[in-house]
């Protein structure tokens, strides 16, 4: 497989671009190292490129317990941010134990009860126009969840109206920022967050636990989803990203 020209799949062997490769970080395996790229590298750049997150300015991380959320807290930690992830009440615990000052059960809080914000990292993609309003006056708000044209729409608006844009990216990351994302892994900041691992030869069976997950999601019946929840996350470094980390020989 190529990984260049494809847009997804699972192979043994694929070729790709030197710009596209990185070493692994030293202190994890390969196995977890494959679940960062595609997470890592989408929070980096979200919090240290679109927002530039300072030590002491105050983050809300909104899908905090999913793949990019959860490295999203651990970065925001790793800067001394002051962190507060939004996420299901299940989450709420493991979330404070990777770095989080403040936990919020996202079925019983509404927008108004989170307080200010200086930096928010969505990855939901919905009622952005309710957590905008928490931004303060230099706050910046970035988005990579597109889950409709209204929400797109939003987004684009508000490049135009209002001072505090929301921003939104497509993350291409290249050598440079997984070389990065593998330091942050090599001194203890940041750590994959794995449920299960799937062999290759039970790919189908990790779509159709994929798709029972979404289908829980969207019926909100969230006792079925959490023991998926990282699996799924650490495939997307196979389906959805170019990204690759080797070893050193
Ligand atoms: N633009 C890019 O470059 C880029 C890169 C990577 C991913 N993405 C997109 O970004 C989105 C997130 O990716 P991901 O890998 O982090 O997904 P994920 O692992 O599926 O995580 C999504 C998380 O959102 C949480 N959530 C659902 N509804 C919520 C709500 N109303 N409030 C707060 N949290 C809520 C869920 O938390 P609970 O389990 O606690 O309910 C879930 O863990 C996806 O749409 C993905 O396609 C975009």
């Amino acid at each position: 497989m190529n990984l260049r020209s494809s847009i997804g799949g699972a192979a043994e062997y694929v070729t790709t671009t030197p710009e596209q490769l990185s070493l692994s970080p030293t202190t994890i395996n390969l196995l977890h190292a494959a679940a960062l790229p595609g997470v890592g590298a989408t929070a980096i750049i979200a919090l240290r490129r679109k927002t530039e997150l300072k030590k002491g300015e105050r983050l809300l991380v909104r899908g905090a317990s999913g793949g990019v959320g959860s490295i999203a807290v651990q970065i925001g930690s790793m800067l001394g941010a002051h962190v507060t992830a939004l996420a299901s009440a299940k989450h709420l615990t493991f979330l404070q134990e990777i770095g989080a000052d403040v936990v919020f059960d996202y079925s019983k809080t509404s927008p108004s009860e989170l307080g200010e914000f200086d930096v928010i990292m969505d990855t939901v993609g919905t009622d952005l126009m309710y957590y905008r309003c928490l931004l303060t006056t230099k706050g910046r708000m970035v988005t990579i969840g597109f889950p409709s044209f209204a929400s797109f729409s939003y987004i684009v608006a508000s490049a135009v109206f209002g001072s505090r844009r929301v921003r939104a990216f497509s993350a291409n990351p290249k050598t440079d920022l997984l070389k990065e994302l593998a330091g942050y892994v090599d001194s203890g900041d940041v750590k994959p967050i794995i449920d299960s691992i799937y062999p290759l030869y039970d790919i189908a069976w990790a779509h159709r636990s994929l798709e029972a997950w979404r289908w829980a999601w969207e019926a909100n019946h969230t006792n079925l989803k959490c023991t998926l929840t990282y699996s799924i996350n650490s495939m997307r470094f196979y389906y959805y990203t170019n990204l690759l980390f080797i070893t050193q020989k």
